[in-house]
């Protein structure tokens, strides 16, 4: 079996930025990666991406709104189809799968819109539980900050207050999923990057 790690956060965190990096770095030393991220490119993800969130209220799609387990329902399927046809199969090659983004973010983001956190846990249990999570923490006006310009196809302050239980959550969250480690993401993309080699190295390797 390979090793499967995701890293997670609220929007603007430094995800993809290090999960890049992350890659790279297993490359390196002659891993076999598989760089991948959720929502996927499959017709499931392409579907999520035109999902319009509106703070707490409905998502809409195509102008359409949609019931918040439709929603979640729609992430879940979007993973199904990335565990049974990438993580699982890459995993079993012997690969190591880094992906940007997992479940947890579903807990985090549905949970945050008025779901039921148990009923979310239960629709996941296909989800192969991760080596390592790493949890990429750090202020809403922080991130914010960071993709101040990249277009949020969402209500402003309606998606500050949002990402700010989101953030709350998946701290609760590192308390009940042990594989979740957090990581102080107000540091240099750098520093950030050492501290999960540390963390890789630590955790997986035992060193
Ligand atoms: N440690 C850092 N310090 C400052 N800026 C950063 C840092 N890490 C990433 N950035 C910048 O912040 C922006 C967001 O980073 P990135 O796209 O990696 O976040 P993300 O968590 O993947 O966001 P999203 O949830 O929207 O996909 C990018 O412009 C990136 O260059
Ligand atoms: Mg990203």
């Amino acid at each position: 079996m390979g090793t499967f790690i995701v890293i997670e956060g609220i929007d603007g965190a430094g995800k993809s930025t290090q999960a890049k990096l992350l890659a790279e770095w297993f490359e390196k030393k002659g891993y076999e990666v598989v760089l991948t991220k959720e929502p996927t490119d499959t017709a499931f993800g392409k579907l999520i991406r035109r999902l319009v969130l509106t703070g707490g209220k409905e998502g809409i799609i195509d102008g359409a709104r949609i019931s918040h387990e439709a929603e979640a329902l729609l992430f879940a399927a979007d993973r199904a189809e990335h565990v049974h046809k990438l993580i699982k199969p890459s995993l079993e090659a012997g690969k190591v799968v880094i992906s940007d983004r997992y479940f947890y973010s579903s807990l985090a983001y549905q949970w945050a819109r008025g779901l039921d956190l148990e009923w979310l846990i239960d629709l996941n249990r296909f989800a192969i539980r991760p080596d390592l999570v790493i949890l990429l923490d750090l202020p809403v006006k922080e991130s914010m900050k960071r993709i101040n310009g990249r277009s949020i196809k969402t209500e402003f302050d309606k998606i500050v207050e949002l990402q700010k239980k989101v953030r709350e959550n998946y701290l609760e969250l590192a308390g009940r999923f042990p594989e979740i480690k957090i990581v102080n993401a107000m540091a240099s993309v750098e520093d950030i990057h050492n501290d999960i080699v540390a963390l890789v190295e630590h955790e997986l390797f035992k060193k």
